[in-house]
């Protein structure tokens, strides 16, 4: 690999290489709205009733959660096809060992999206305040424990070298000095994400950010932009120091990858859109307002930092997995065809998407929906 990725991969395994990464930077979007936002909730809903009111952010998470995560969820659909064509034996090989201990993603999933539906319901609105800390905690612990397995999963795969002695004692941990910094690099990356979703959400459901707060919108002394402009700056501090605690765990040959040809631009794209989104939202701490433009900056910034970050997640899986191995598969697999009938489904798909956004929007706005 003395190329920037994916430069000098075969065609095929180029192709589906892209279509990973893309699809995967959708479902890590989607995924870190849900990831931080249910941890915003579940410490938010800890100052008390009036202050939880009074809060704009947590009662558009509130209404927002359950949506999101069908969203997180659909979008995890397209990398998790096209990482089984790249890695199809690392992945199932990681699944099988860790066994139910993985598939137990699936029924707290579900417990997850039940629990954020009940944090809306009437009946929750009815009862003692203690109850909704309570459901955001459990939500949140869910959450979370999604993210541990994918990320342990994930490590599995590329330790080869484990293999053998998981499967040999039966046990359903993977324990390595990775898992955890890892797994906070990704709980922490999420916050920066959600206060960028949160801010276009607001403007989109009319809230004026780009003006003077109101004195009432204030919580502990900060307003609305504030709360997402610490949000944001926080995340990225607690990126970077988990980035820093997991870096020794990273082997010696994915780290001189990261910083030289292959991972290097993608690392410097990544660092310069973390430093945009600094900017912006330092601008925006002390100024007290977010403009439309420096909105739209920050979120060009912002996706580019995702991706730049998604390819170099990447390049650490490569220096363990010799894609050129499954070259032959990947240009099989290109070969098949499907693609014009993918395409027509993913049009038909995107236009009733589309239709429906816009007939729910109507009934909102002639105020006969019941939102
Ligand atoms: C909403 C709950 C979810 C959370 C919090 C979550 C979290 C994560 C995290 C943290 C990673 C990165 C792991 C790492 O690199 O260490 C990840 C990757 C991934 N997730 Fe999700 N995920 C969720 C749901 C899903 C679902 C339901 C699917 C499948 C339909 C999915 C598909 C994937 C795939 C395919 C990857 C990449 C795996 C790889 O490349 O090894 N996720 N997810």
């Amino acid at each position: 690999m003395n190329t920037p990725l994916p430069l000098g991969l075969p065609p095929a395994t180029a192709f589906y290489l892209c279509l990973y990464l893309a699809t995967l930077v959708v479902h890590l979007m989607f995924m870190h709205y849900v990831l931080a936002g249910s941890i915003y909730l579940a410490f938010g809903r800890l100052m008390g009733r009036a202050r939880c009111q009074a809060c704009r952010w947590q009662s558009i998470l509130i209404d927002w959660l359950p949506f999101a995560t069908g969203l997180a969820i659909t979008a995890g659909v397209g990398p998790l096809l096209f990482v089984q064509i790249l890695y199809g034996r690392e992945f199932a090989t990681a699944n099988l060992l860790l066994s139910h201990r993985w598939m137990a993603i699936l029924p707290v999933l579900i417990v997850c999206f039940y629990l954020l539906y009940l944090q809306k319901s009437a009946w929750i609105a009815r009862q003692v305040w203690v109850w909704r800390p309570a459901v955001a905690a459990i939500a949140c612990a869910g959450f979370i424990f999604i993210a541990w397995s994918w990320t342990e999963n994930h490590l599995l795969m590329l330790d080869r070298a484990a293999w053998p002695g998981i499967y040999a004692t039966g046990s359903l941990r993977y324990e390595s000095a990775g898992v955890l910094p890892r797994l906070a690099v990704w709980c922490f990356l999420a916050f920066p994400s959600l206060a960028i979703e949160l801010a276009w959400q607001g403007r989109l459901l009319g809230d004026r950010l780009d003006e003077p707060t109101v004195a009432d919108t204030r919580l502990t002394g900060l307003s609305p932009v504030r709360r997402l402009a610490v949000t944001s700056l926080s995340g990225w501090a607690g990126t970077l120091l988990a980035a820093a605690a997991y870096w020794p765990a990273i082997p010696v040959a994915a780290r001189e990858a990261i910083i030289g040809p292959p991972a290097g631009p993608w690392l410097t794209v990544a660092v310069l859109g973390l430093l945009i989104q600094i900017a912006a939202w330092s601008v925006a701490l002390f100024s007290d307002r977010l403009s439309y433009i420096a909105l739209i900056v920050m979120t060009a910034a912002w996706v580019a930092a995702l991706l730049g970050i998604a390819v170099v997640r990447e390049t650490i899986r490569l220096t363990a997995v010799d894609l050129a191995t499954g070259g032959e598969l990947h240009k099989t697999a290109l070969g098949i065809g499907g693609l014009p009938v993918f395409l027509l489904f993913a049009v038909l798909n995107a236009a009733a998407i589309g239709w429906s956004i816009r007939l729910v929007r109507r009934q909102i706005t002639s105020g006969n929906g019941s939102a």
